[in-house]
């Protein structure tokens, strides 16, 4: 009987997560050597921020463009804005509501991303969290004017989106995560982008921003082009382009911040345009603040082969052989110097293993230190619940993966002590 059992239980197993053997043990993890951030490809070291910015910045960033998330295959900006609906008592009288449409067009294929804003009313030029949402900007307020988005989202029984349409039944089913009523007392605006509006997060490049790009007969991205977690990037470099045009917003004080897929999207946005005063990354896990090397939890390969479509093709030779990336996700945070960037993890979130969130941070802080910045200080992990506000921010937080108040509050804090 037992052994039947057993059986049954190596199958389930393996057939529950369809080849993958997911490794959780600390003492199992091979042993590697972490590319240095502060050393160029050729070997030279770099000592001085002119180096860093002239140099070794530029060739990171081309090493993630080109081998992990993508590069992005032209400039496009926006045709056109319009503010379509807006509420100067919104929240309780608390707030002033916007909700923009950006519109682009190219190759006669055309694209509208909906930003839901809200501006505190006793900050009339307000320093900004924005920040994309999973199910549409409905889902984060009870409130009944904002707009349920017509692109497709991901089926969910237990909010009630069916055939891949959002509606009403999600109205608010997500208001825990945002912590609107915290953020706007704190004088910080919100802004929010339901990520599909910018591409739809399924394996298929016919929808979303990637077919505005095509030549005749493409019908997806070049294997150095960009995947999904590009394009959501990308859509938030051009809500940044709008920020600058709205006098309700201090666009010197934008922090992005994203949680999970979208903390992976918020970290790349953060590298890619340094509009972005403050960059938070809320329990990203691979391909996200997570050191790619320590293979525990998930990995990259685990990742490529589950979503194939957020990095790009390059990416894939590397499931087999991440010690051969010329990257690790620490040199991620580091193309956030010298602006201040947090990490946050949580305890039993151990498919994004926080213990390789946090060394990301450690191993990024020699990039900090060259701005005279504090990074990570020591390569311990702090005990949960005690927060790190350092230029470089970390905290393991007791829970699951999730965004809670906790979390909302440090970043509050975070943005206080940083931008003021
Ligand atoms: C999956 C995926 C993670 C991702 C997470 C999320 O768990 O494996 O990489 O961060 O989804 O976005 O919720």
């Amino acid at each position: 009987m037992k052994k039947i059992v057993f059986i049954a239980c190596i199958f389930l197993c393996y057939s529950t997560n369809a080849q993958r053997i997911v490794n959780y043990d600390e003492s199992k993890i091979p042993e590697f050597t972490l590319p240095v951030a502060l050393e160029m490809e050729n070997g030279n070291k770099i000592s001085s921020i002119s180096e860093w910015e002239e140099k070794r910045r530029p060739e990171i960033l081309n090493l993630f463009e080109e081998k992990v998330y993508g590069k992005i295959p032209g400039a496009l900006n926006m045709t056109s804005y319009k503010v379509a609906e807006s509420d100067d008592h919104a929240m309780d009288d608390t707030a002033i509501r916007k909700q923009v449409v950006l519109k682009f067009s190219k190759n006669n294929k055309e694209l509208d991303i909906n930003i839901l804003i809200y501006i505190p009313k006793n900050n009339k030029r307000a320093p900004l969290f924005v920040g994309y949402n999973f199910y549409g900007n409905h889902t984060i307020v009870n409130e009944k004017e904002v707009f349920i988005t017509n692109s497709w989202v991901g089926n969910n029984e237990k909010f009630g989106i069916k055939n891949h349409k959002a509606s009403e039944n999600s109205r608010g089913i997500r208001t825990y995560r945002w912590a609107v009523d915290k953020i706007i007392e704190a004088g910080y605006g919100i802004a929010t982008i339901y990520y599909g509006e910018v591409d739809p997060d399924k394996n298929d490049f016919s929808d979303g921003i990637h077919p505005l790009f095509y030549d005749t007969n493409q019908s997806k991205p070049k294997s150095n082009e960009w995947g999904s977690i590009s394009a959501w990037a990308w859509g938030l470099t051009k809500a940044m382009d709008y920020f600058e045009k709205d006098a309700d917003i201090d666009n010197s004080k934008v922090i992005v911040m994203g949680h999970s897929r979208l903390g992976k999207t918020s970290l790349w946005a953060g590298a890619t345009d340094q509009r972005f005063a403050v960059v938070i990354s809320n329990n990203s896990g691979c391909g996200g603040a997570a050191l790619s090397r320590r293979s525990i939890g998930e990995t990259v390969k685990i990742m490529n082969t589950s979503f194939p479509h957020w990095c790009n093709e390059n990416y894939k030779y590397y499931n087999d052989k991440v010690d051969e990336l010329p990257v690790d996700q620490h040199m991620l945070i580091s193309l956030m110097a010298p602006r201040p960037v947090y990490i946050a993890s949580a305890q039993d979130d151990k498919w994004a293993d926080p213990k390789g969130e946090f060394l990301s941070g450690y191993y990024a802080s020699p990039v900090y230190n060259l701005f005279g910045k504090k990074g990570i200080i020591s390569s311990e992990i702090p005990k949960v619940n005690q927060p790190i506000h350092n230029d470089i921010g970390y905290h393991i937080r007791t829970g699951k993966h999730d965004v809670t108040d906790f979390d909302w509050e440090q970043y509050i804090q975070f943005a206080n002590k940083h931008l003021y």
